[in-house]
């Protein structure tokens, strides 16, 4: 058994922005206490882990990217009661401590030991398990899925269906969960209403299907990109727009064709212009605007309050409002049990060496998702 050894294995290491990654053979440390060692099987490729490629996250290198997987645990650390070598599990971009003040209220499902606001790449002891060419590399927001084995703090790990197909259901860990919380959780979205997504990527298409499984009359799906209609209409879409198309502005659009503006608006591309966009298209009572894109460091966004003053609600989630260790097995049951279904979802499968590639599939909009299989 590997236990307690460190393990050599390859990874792909990011040394730096505006390059490609480098696939490595680095050390991976055993766990320590509350830590757990896992065997990656699948990891998807995330826009957000291109969000650090192109410069525009500022984080910690080199860096071990990557945060939509699956895997199995091949150790323990000291005090991992939950867990055994051998159980299926997903990594936890969002941890659960349970105990934090953001982890005790019902409504919220951030917690408190996240690295998501400030990126410092490491585990809750302050370092990392990674070494490659003798330098320390650090870890991406808790998880770290581009390597065939990560360490990780058990706060943020959930165990799943021992029978989950793992190269499946790796996108609960981010793509998936993200998009149909939105629209389940952080929207509730009502029967009968209307909803526009804009951006029709593996997030903006899951946001669709949770429109639909809500039970939404109208989803109006927006994208620059018009070969990302067929599937939004697959998913449930009932309308496709492309905001190039008009000369003038997608918000007027969006109500002459709702009545005067939708109930949901989701902006699932990381643009603050098109979330003002997306908070100007939803009706002026009630209408409700969901933040779902990540924005670049530093981006802000600029609107004329008196869009609220009429109720508009403003709001957002990171992981479609998920409580992480609860919300991620339920979600795997639900898919092994068929209520949900996202298979569509997964354009492309690649062997892991092959990641620069899923990456500019990405980049030039040819895949919804990539899964790299180990
Ligand atoms: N207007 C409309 N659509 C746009 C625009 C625009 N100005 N700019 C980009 N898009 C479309 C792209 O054509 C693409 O189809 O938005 C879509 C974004 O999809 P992806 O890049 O595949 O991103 P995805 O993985 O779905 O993630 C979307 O959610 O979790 C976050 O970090 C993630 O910010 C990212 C967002
Ligand atoms: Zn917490
Ligand atoms: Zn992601």
């Amino acid at each position: 058994s590997t236990a307690g050894k460190v393990i050599k294995c390859k990874a792909a290491v990011c040394w730096g922005p505006k390059q490609p990654l480098s696939i490595e053979e680095i050390e991976v440390a055993p766990p320590k206490a509350h830590e757990v060692r896992i065997k990656i099987v699948a990891t998807g490729v995330c826009r957000s882990d291109d969000h650090v490629l192109s410069g525009a996250l500022d984080v910690n290198f080199p860096i071990i990217l990557g945060h939509e997987a699956a895997g199995i645990v091949e150790s323990v650390g000291e005090g991992v009661t939950n867990l055994k070598p051998g159980d299926k599990v997903i990594p936890l971009f969002i941890p659960q401590c349970g105990k934090c003040r953001c982890c005790k209220n019902p409504d919220s499902n951030f917690c408190v030991k996240n690295d998501l606001e400030k990126f410092n790449g490491v585990l809750q002891d302050n370092t990392t398990r990674f070494t490659c060419k003798g330098k320390t590399v650090y870890n991406f927001i808790s998880t770290s899925t581009f390597t065939e084995y990560t360490v990780v703090d058990d706060i943020a790990v959930a165990k799943i269906h021992p029978d989950a197909p793992l190269d499946k259901v790796c996108l609960i860990g981010c793509g998936f969960s993200t998009g149909y919380g939105s629209a389940v959780k952080t929207a509730k979205v009502k029967p009968g209403s209307s909803c526009v997504v804009f951006g029709l990527g593996g997030v903006g298409l899951s946001v669709i299907i949770g429109c639909k499984v809500a039970g939404a009359a109208k989803i109006i799906a927006v994208d620059v990109n018009p070969d990302k209609f067929a599937k939004a209409k697959e998913f449930g879409a009932t309308e496709c727009i492309n905001p190039k198309d008009y000369d003038r502005p997608i918000n007027e659009v969006l109500a002459e064709m709702t009545d005067g503006g939708v109930d949901y608006a989701f902006e699932v591309i990381g643009n603050t212009g098109i979330m003002t966009s997306a908070l100007k298209s939803s009706f002026f009572c009630g209408g409700k605007t969901v933040i779902v894109g990540l924005a670049p460091s530093n981006a802000t966004m600029t609107f004329d309050p008196m869009l609220m003053l009429t109720g508009r609600v403003l709001t957002g989630a990171f992981f479609g409002g998920f409580k992480s260790k609860d919300d991620v097995p339920q979600t795997v049951d639900d898919y092994v049990n068929k209520k949900i279904n996202f298979d569509g979802l997964i354009t492309h499968e690649l062997p892991f060496e092959q990641i620069n590639e899923g990456f500019e599939l990405l980049r030039n909009g040819k895949s919804i998702r990539t899964v790299l299989n180990f």
